[in-house]
């Protein structure tokens, strides 16, 4: 495998500033060479130039900064679908979570011009199916699940060339212990496929990870879009929106080797690292630690 790593560094859809420091992070933590230790190619494409972060007030439609989003998002799909062009995977380095929506819609319009089927796994703490007039913050980070599903602004929601840019079916959210209440809703209005912690709890980390992949055909593109905030914040801190209870070391593992056993992933996304929160880069390491088993690192030779 071929890999791009595309440094994504906005911060303009959080509410807190430092996840535009997360590309560099990762990088400290050497995601490049780790990854060369599995046999897989890195080329590192540097960090995608964006507007800064105006920290602005809601805008009367109910969104803070969207013009920088918009801008932020639309560099994020000319690089991907590049990347996609080319034959590489491309992972993000994020960047706040905001920068799916270009990552995603992107991956939406590889998949439909190769005739692939699209699966997304969203590993997170939140859901962020949050339109701007429900959102109770503005933040844009929490609403890119909405865009890719066609609510929300016009510009975002048609970036793939289709609307909406995939089927809410596509999506399978896993982790979810912070769900608004307006996103409760929306999350059943959509249909989304979801295992939030009490679903973890009871059925544990092995049989969640085996029903979200269970319909994932050999021709599919997986994408995973994994949220940092997913991890318990006592092993992750490095992150702008922690919630407590969140699955540990072991669980966090066991999820990524369960993806790389499927052989089909085709792009990542890794968001809302902010090193400004961490501790001694320790988030970014285990980052790294992780995609290392998600590119196929495990114990023992496996057949
Ligand atoms: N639901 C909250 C909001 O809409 C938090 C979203 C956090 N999203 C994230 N990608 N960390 O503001
Ligand atoms: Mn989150
Ligand atoms: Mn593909
Ligand atoms: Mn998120």
């Amino acid at each position: 495998t071929q890999v791009a790593l595309i440094g994504v560094p906005t911060d303009v859809g959080a509410s807190r500033l430092g996840a535009a420091m997360g590309p560099d992070a990762l990088r400290v933590a050497q995601l490049g060479s780790a990854l060369a230790h599995l046999g897989v190619q890195a080329h590192d494409i540097g960090n995608l130039a964006g507007p800064p972060n105006p920290r602005g007030e809601r805008d009367d439609a109910g969104m803070r900064n969207l013009a920088e989003c918009l801008a932020w998002n639309q560099i994020t799909h000319d690089a991907v679908w590049q990347a996609l062009q080319q034959g590489r995977l491309p992972i993000m380095l994020g960047g706040d979570h905001v920068l799916a929506t270009g990552s995603i819609s992107a991956v939406a319009r590889h998949c439909r011009a190769k005739g692939q089927r699209l699966r997304v796994l969203w590993l997170d703490a939140h859901s962020d199916c949050n339109t701007p007039d429900n959102s109770p913050s503005g933040n844009m980070h929490g609403m890119p699940v909405a865009s890719l599903c066609g609510l929300g602004p016009r510009a975002l929601a048609e970036m793939s060339g289709q609307l909406p840019a995939l089927p809410a079916s596509a999506f399978c959210q896993i982790g979810l212990r912070s769900v608004d209440a307006y996103e409760k809703h929306m999350i059943r209005e959509l249909g989304l496929e979801v295992y939030d912690m009490r679903a973890i709890d009871e059925l544990g980390m092995r049989e969640v990870m085996r029903r979200a992949l269970a319909d994932l055909g050999p021709d599919d593109h997986l994408h995973l879009s994994f949220d940092v905030d997913f991890l318990d914040p006592e092993i992750a801190p490095g992150t702008g929106t922690p919630v407590r209870g969140g699955p540990n070391y072991r669980e966090a593992q066991l999820c990524m080797e369960m993806i790389a056993d499927t052989g089909r992933l085709g792009s990542l996304d890794i968001v809302e690292l902010n090193p400004a929160l961490d501790l001694r880069n320790q988030t970014a390491e285990l980052v790294v630690d992780l995609v290392q088993s998600l590119f196929g690192q495990s114990t023992l030779v496996r057949p």
